[in-house]
């Protein structure tokens, strides 16, 4: 942000509050499930609270508020970069209250520290990385990338698993078209998936239903671009609401370790991960009976998944000032990206993740 750091008659506590603020602004450029954004923060002094917003959950797809709180480790995440190009030492507790479940975490600005340089190049992706629809580039994701992936997603106590077998990932990609039919059978989840598009449309975030689209990629052959990418499953050892958040932590962190990584980006797929009997089948054929939280692809994505224009951390931070305008125009982007996607005759073709 752009703000001006001088103290006010509180001296230090304002500039604190200045800071803890701008860094909020931040966290709100994390991905999230349909794009609902179910997160409340509040800001008193140095003490940062977020609260998952319920009226922003899911009921149909996400009873349990599992992806939601996935969204919500990942604007934490970003919130702790954030604190950290600040000069602070974010100090986090998370779920501190037992008797407020809704309490997901609080954040001190804590103490003052020189910031990393691995941190002010993840910074700098905040408001560049975009979650990918569609096929990626023939050129594979370099093997060095994906094991420092996996080390970022560990750092954050998640674990990434690359499907390698083919079979494997052709199981992935029917067990996510099987999730698709299933949750059609259900009315209200149409309904969920239309009122969201249309909170979209109505906001100026609306990305074409970027999301919902996104969501049918499995069943679909792309004729002019022709990798699937890298299948994978992020997963946890535990599957409680501790554990939802780590993994929204770690998923934000290798997004934004992927987007500094030339052009690597993500596209997600949740459907079969929603239901719970196939959530349970992938756990154990699939994920050596850890808990699968997300399955991505990655690869080399081709147009506009990041905003190219913004490049360093000075020229985030200006976009930041118009945040709003900004989102707009991302939406935009997206759209673009989806009809050039949407482009051509499809073919399903249920062996591809994609
Ligand atoms: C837990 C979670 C699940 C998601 N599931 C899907 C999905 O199944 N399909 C999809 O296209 N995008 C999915 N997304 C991505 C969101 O749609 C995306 O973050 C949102 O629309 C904002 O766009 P952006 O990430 O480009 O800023 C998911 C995101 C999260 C955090």
């Amino acid at each position: 942000m752009m703000l001006n750091r001088t103290p006010g008659r509180g001296g230090e506590q304002d500039l604190q509050a200045l800071d803890a603020r701008s860094a909020v602004e931040a966290a709100a450029w994390a991905p999230s499930v349909h794009d609902a954004r179910p997160w409340l923060f509040t800001v008193e002094n140095d003490r940062i609270s977020l609260r998952a917003d319920p009226e922003r959950r899911l009921d149909v797809s996400d009873p349990e508020g599992r992806e939601m709180l996935i969204s919500c480790g990942a604007a934490l995440f970003t919130l702790r970069v954030a604190i950290r190009r600040l000069g602070y030492e974010p100090h986090v507790r998370l779920l501190p209250d037992r008797d407020r479940p809704n309490l997901l975490a609080d954040v001190h600005l804590g103490v003052r520290l020189p910031e990393a340089a691995e941190n002010r190049r993840l910074y700098g992706q905040i408001r560049r990385r975009r979650t990918h629809r569609g096929g990626f580039q023939a050129s594979p994701v370099p093997a060095w990338v994906l094991s420092a992936l996996r080390q970022e997603a560990q750092r954050e106590g998640a674990t990434l698993r690359v499907i390698v077998d083919p079979h494997a990932k052709g199981a992935l990609a029917a067990l996510t078209m099987a999730a698709e039919h299933v949750h059609r059978q259900i009315p209200s989840y149409a309904g969920e998936v239309a009122r969201w598009a249309a909170s979209q449309n109505g906001n100026g975030h609306q990305n074409g239903n970027g999301h919902a689209q996104g969501r049918r990629l499995p069943a679909v052959d792309w004729p002019d671009e022709p990798s699937t990418g890298v299948a994978c499953i992020l997963t946890t050892s535990a599957d409680g609401a501790g554990d939802w958040l780590r993994a929204g932590q770690a998923l934000q962190r290798l997004l934004l370790r992927a987007t500094a990584e030339d052009g690597v980006s993500a596209a997600f797929h949740a459907q079969a991960l929603e239901v719970p009997e196939l959530r349970e089948f992938i756990r154990v054929r699939f994920a050596a009976g850890d808990h699968p939280q997300l399955m991505l692809r990655l690869g080399i994505g081709q147009g506009p998944d990041v905003q190219d224009d913004q490049t360093g951390d000075d020229e985030a931070d200006q976009a930041g000032q118009s945040d709003q305008a900004d989102r707009s125009d991302q939406a935009d982007r997206r759209e673009t990206t989806l009809d050039g996607a949407l482009k051509g005759s499809f073919s399903a073709d249920p062996c591809r993740v994609s």
